[in-house]
């Protein structure tokens, strides 16, 4: 390929990750760009066809935004964006930026290389939703978006065969699907008739259906073992503590560059406070929600060692937590659901829960894999491995870290678990073909930013820009990736089994701001951007402005040479 901006890319997906990524490599001049979606309008979650009521955005950074478009602010007096608001971002972004480059409605049934290994170019074998015809689109390059929560992961024992096994004559619906669901009950038809409903699951998706059944007046039970651990405040916080780097200094992360970082994470009093300021947050969350020491909702996962929290800010007085205190949602927990019975559910304590309708809020598996065969996923360095011995011993490397000291007990899996792909963007094994990329699977609480950045990277990187830095064969990105795992094993024991590998070939959750410096830094561009002196840099807000001329920056590198 001589010219890569007049090659053709395929970009996979279209959620936040899919059309920044399309929008970024427009504005580096490729010429030939497109984005295939099953969804028939953009946006992915936030996609109209996906969004709910009672949908709102969940992180500390929260917008999701892009540097190219302003958002409205938020109606809510929460500053928490709705779906319907998201929705309509991502609509007028790709209005804006994206006319005609879309092809929707296109399920993506195989991607694999054009000629078999070795050559250059892809087929993406894809089927019309509509009519079920089948076609081959042929490309230059990948890019793939198609994200962490676009398929429903279904337990065998709860499926809707299982269902029909056991001979439950009621609903079972997913919780993907809760937008049409939700359609039928605000429209008042015959088929909103729920009856008495059982939600499955403590994740996020489960709570806002309980809540907004609750809501409706019906009955809901709800079950899960765990349920996802939230921030929660009275009063809102302020943004040099919401919207600054504060977290992720609390958050070790695998190198510790600031002499902040290594206070608080290497030596005891910085331990201490860190675990100290953890507490507290989680107390103060408690207390706001008016969680008490018995109720169910007590029962969270790690808000340190883990990923699996909420940002609520300040709780809606019709929301899930008070929606449970006040006993309109009844949870049974810790229980797991083990099968059907005629009416309901039948837990592995035994018990049962009565239900007429039940809602599989269980959450997702891989969108990865059902389009990838094992030849194309293994020649390209996508599966997840069981880690080098040698570099196993890397995990010595972290033992100065204090703060990390006592972690959680973890299963024996946790210890196999192994991503393949350099820094979340790139599968090892293909790094010197330039042709395929990720974007969406590293897991962070900033997807607007940290998505928008890793475009300027991947664009950099097919580009074959001189200034972009890369490990110099396949085994030394391995060896990197191999590194960044024995990190995330120490870092968040409680949590790398549960996500899948479509949205965690990296997670940069807390630790956010740390690892897009990275990114940057391989671009060799500035880092820390919020700026600040030594005293007040940690508290500085992050914007996005910070980020919005980085098309410029690179092009001014691309000219040094
Ligand atoms: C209801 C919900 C709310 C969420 N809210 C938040 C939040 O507030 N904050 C947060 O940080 N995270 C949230 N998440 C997690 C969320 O998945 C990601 O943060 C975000 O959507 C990632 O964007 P993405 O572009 O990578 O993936 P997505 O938005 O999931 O987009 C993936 C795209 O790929 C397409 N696709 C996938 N497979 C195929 C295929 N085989 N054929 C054709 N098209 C395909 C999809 O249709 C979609 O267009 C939420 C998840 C859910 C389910
Ligand atoms: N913006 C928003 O408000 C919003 C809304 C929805 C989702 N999201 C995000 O989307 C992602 C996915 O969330 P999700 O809630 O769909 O999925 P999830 O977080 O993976 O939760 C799935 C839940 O189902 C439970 N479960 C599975 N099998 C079960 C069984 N047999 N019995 C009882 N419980 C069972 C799991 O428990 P175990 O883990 O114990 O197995 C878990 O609590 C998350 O990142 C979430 O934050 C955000």
């Amino acid at each position: 390929m001589s010219d890569p901006r007049a090659s053709s890319v395929v970009i996979l997906g279209s959620g936040a990750a899919g059309l920044i990524t399309a929008y970024t490599l427009l504005q580096d001049g490729f010429t030939n760009v497109t984005v295939i979606t099953r969804d028939s309008t953009p946006g992915g979650v936030w996609a109209d066809e996906r969004i709910y009521p009672g949908l709102t955005i969940n992180n500390v950074h929260g917008e999701f935004r892009f540097c190219a478009l302003q958002m409205p602010p938020a109606r809510d007096p929460n500053g928490r964006l709705s779906g319907s608001e998201m929705r309509d971002y991502m609509q007028k972004f790709t209005a804006t930026y994206l006319q005609d480059i879309i092809l929707y409605g296109l399920e993506i049934l195989q991607v694999l290389r054009s000629n078999g290994e070795g050559d250059p170019g892809w087929t993406i074998k894809v089927q019309v939703v509509k009519t079920g015809e089948q076609k081959a689109l042929k490309f230059d390059r990948v890019v793939l978006c198609t994200g962490g929560c676009s398929r429903p992961l279904v337990p065998k024992e709860l499926s809707p065969s299982a269902a029909k096994a056991t001979s439950f004559k009621g609903r079972v619906f997913h919780s993907s699907t809760f937008r049409s669901q939700s359609n039928h009950l605000e429209a008042g038809n015959n088929e909103s008739m729920l009856g008495d409903v059982a939600v499955i699951g403590g994740g996020k998706s489960a709570q806002d259906a309980a809540a907004y059944l609750a809501r409706k007046g019906i009955k809901v039970t709800m079950v899960f073992e765990t349920v996802d651990a939230f921030f929660a405040v009275s009063r809102p916080l302020p943004d040099f503590i919401r919207r600054s780097r504060f977290l992720s200094l609390l958050s070790p992360h695998s190198t510790l560059d600031s002499r902040l970082e290594r206070f608080l994470h290497t030596t005891s009093l910085g331990s201490n406070i860190t675990h100290f300021i953890w507490k507290k947050i989680i107390a103060g969350s408690f207390a706001a929600a008016g969680v008490t020491d018995h109720s169910p909702l007590k029962n969270t996962h790690d808000a340190f060692w883990g990923i699996r929290i909420n940002d609520e800010g300040i709780l809606k007085p019709d929301g899930f937590h008070k929606l449970v205190n006040a006993g309109k949602i009844k949870v049974v927990a810790p229980a797991r659901v083990a099968s059907y019975s005629s009416d309901g559910l039948v837990l592995n304590n035994g018990e049962k829960v009565r239900a007429d309708t039940v809602v599989l809020a269980t959450g997702y598996t891989s969108s990865w894999h059902p389009i990838f065969d094992e030849t194309t996923s293994a020649n390209l360095g996508l599966n997840r491995h069981p880690p080098d011995p040698n570099i196993l011993k890397a995990e010595n490397e972290w033992n100065n870290y204090v703060s990390l000291q006592s972690p959680p007990h973890t299963h024996p899996s946790h210890e196999q678990w192994a991503s393949s792909v350099y820094r979340g963007i790139v599968p090892a094994n293909n790094l010197l073909n330039k042709d395929f990329a990720i974007n969406g699977a590293v897991f962070t609480t900033n997807n607007g930013y940290a998505f928008e950045v890793m475009a300027h990277w991947i664009s950099s990187y097919f580009l074959g820009d001189k200034n972009l830095k890369l490990p110099s064969s396949p085994e030394e990105a391995l060896a990197h990736a191999d590194r960044n795992s024995a990190w995330l094993r120490k870092r968040y024991p409680g949590t790398l089994l549960w996500a899948n590998e479509s949205y965690s070939s990296n997670l940069a959750f807390w630790t956010w701001p740390q690892t897009i410096d990275e990114l940057l830094k391989d671009m060799g561009l500035a880092t820390y951007r919020s700026g600040g002196n030594w005293l007040t840099w940690p508290f500085k807000v992050i914007e996005l402005t910070e980020i919005e001329h980085l098309k410029e920056e690179r092009d001014a590198m691309r000219k040094l040479g």
